[in-house]
């Protein structure tokens, strides 16, 4: 099958190159000439794990290949994906800019040829792919085709593997042709029992807002059940077990944190807050996760400054991870994009280190920052450590050689990696979050 990928971002690269492994022949195209150029030498413009060996495998193999040129990829094609950026609208507002899904649009509805569905792979408010398909008729009364929406479940740093074996594929679909067509997009996780939930479009459309708006609310609702732990004296690590163990509840999205971050919760908890407002409905557990997403970044602020003895005045932070998560050199929304300033505010400073982050976080964090080499380095002379992104290489420290380079032995665990015994045993003061 030939299918056609407008958009060589997180997602369009992952689907695009996945559905090449698939068997099928892709194109992606991206206007961005210089990032064309890199994937054609091989080069990877984000860190995803695996991503590289597939892309050249891809290419060497012939099923994938990269363009600028979108007038020569859409005739041939039979499926075309639209995954451009939708970020916040600059309006400051919450709402999604569609400006490029339009744009989009727009182009592709002069090169239609044989029938053609185009589908909404980005993340898009309901009602997005009816708008699609207006302005492709608009502009191209003649053609033939059908619109749908096919949103993305992909993980950061673990896209690959939630690409090829993912719990379900949700297709919005308005016609059984487009349907047959996306079947068999899909047609090798079909063979392999994955279920395919078929919707109509607007359903499609809002089940990834609020797939994404439910783990946002799980995770607010942990973080809210550690700042209890905390007042009570429980443990909030065996409260998780506790309940996750129920089927109904689950045990994922249940660790608390510093805050969730990325490039998407953030961003589609306030435009599903927005399209609700719209239609004069509200998501006040949404908005709730928002506020408390929020107020459990000031609560790390609290909690590093009262490690320090009320003070981070003149003292050195080591930080160990910079990304929103590990596995990802992104710092989009990252916690640490608001803790780190906050700290530097009152006087602190700060030596950070990022296996994969660094030269990402140098644009989004203030300059008097210093970077380190190793997490070592970092923990030199510094008087606390905040463990702020769970990298597997923090997991297992060389307890002893960090207590030995710190100045004062305080140790805080913003992603309950350690145990507090442990901890304690090694000489460390010690916290975690919701212990
Ligand atoms: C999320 C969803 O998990 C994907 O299903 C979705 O496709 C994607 O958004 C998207 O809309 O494109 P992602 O943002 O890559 O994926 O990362 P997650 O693993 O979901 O983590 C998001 C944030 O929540 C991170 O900051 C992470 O540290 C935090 N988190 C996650 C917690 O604090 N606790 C948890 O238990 C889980």
């Amino acid at each position: 099958m030939n299918i056609t990928m407008i958009g060589t971002g997180y997602v369009g690269l992952v689907t695009g190159t996945c559905f090449a492994e698939f068997g099928h022949h892709v194109t992606c195209v991206d206007k961005i000439e210089a990032k064309i150029t890199q994937l054609k030498a091989g080069k990877i413009p984000i860190y995803e794990p695996g991503l590289d060996l597939l892309v050249t495998k891809n290419v060497n193999e012939g099923r994938l290949q990269f363009t600028t040129q979108l007038e020569k990829a859409i005739p041939e094609a039979e499926a075309i994906f639209i995954a451009v950026g939708t970020p916040t609208s600059r309006r400051g507002d919450g709402y999604a800019d569609l400006t490029y899904i339009y744009a989009a649009a727009k182009e592709v509805a002069h090169h239609l040829k044989g029938y053609t569905v185009i589908i909404d792979k980005s993340t898009v408010p309901v009602g997005t792919a009816r708008q699609v398909a207006r302005i492709i008729k608009e502009e191209n009364p003649e053609a033939d085709f059908n619109v749908a929406s096919n949103p993305e479940f992909l993980r950061e740093g673990a896209a690959i593997s939630d690409f090829m074996r993912p719990d379900r594929v949700v297709i919005g679909v308005e016609s059984d042709r487009s349907e047959q067509v996306l079947r068999e997009v899909y047609k090798p996780l079909f063979l392999r029992d994955t279920p395919i939930v078929s919707t109509t479009i607007e359903t499609a459309e809002l089940t990834k807002y609020a797939a994404n708006a439910f783990l946002a609310v799980k995770i607010s609702f942990i973080n809210e059940m550690a700042a209890v732990c905390e007042a009570v004296g429980a443990n909030v690590s065996d409260l998780a077990k506790g309940i996750g163990m129920d089927g109904r509840i689950g045990n994922k999205f249940l660790h608390p944190g510093p805050g969730y971050g990325g490039s998407c919760f953030p961003k589609d908890t306030l435009a599903l807050m927005r399209i609700v407002q719209e239609h004069g409905e509200s998501v006040r557990i949404v908005e709730a996760a928002v506020e408390v997403n929020a107020a459990q970044k000031a609560r790390m602020v609290k909690k590093i400054r009262d490690m320090l003895g009320g003070s981070e005045s003149g003292k050195t932070i080591a930080i160990l991870g910079l990304t929103f998560k590990p596995e990802t050199d992104d710092m989009r929304e990252a916690p640490a994009a608001t803790i780190l300033p906050a700290l530097l505010e009152k006087g602190a400073h700060i030596k950070a280190h990022d296996p994969k982050g660094m030269k990402e976080a140098k644009e989004y964090l203030p300059e008097s920052i210093e970077y380190m080499e190793s997490s070592y380095d970092a923990c030199k002379d510094a008087d606390a450590v905040v463990l702020m992104t769970e990298w597997n290489q923090y997991r297992a420290l060389d307890l002893e050689r960090v207590k030995a380079l710190m100045k004062e032995p305080v140790f805080i665990d913003l992603r309950n990696v350690y145990e507090a015994e442990t901890m304690k045993a090694a000489g460390f003061r010690y916290t975690g979050v919701g212990k």
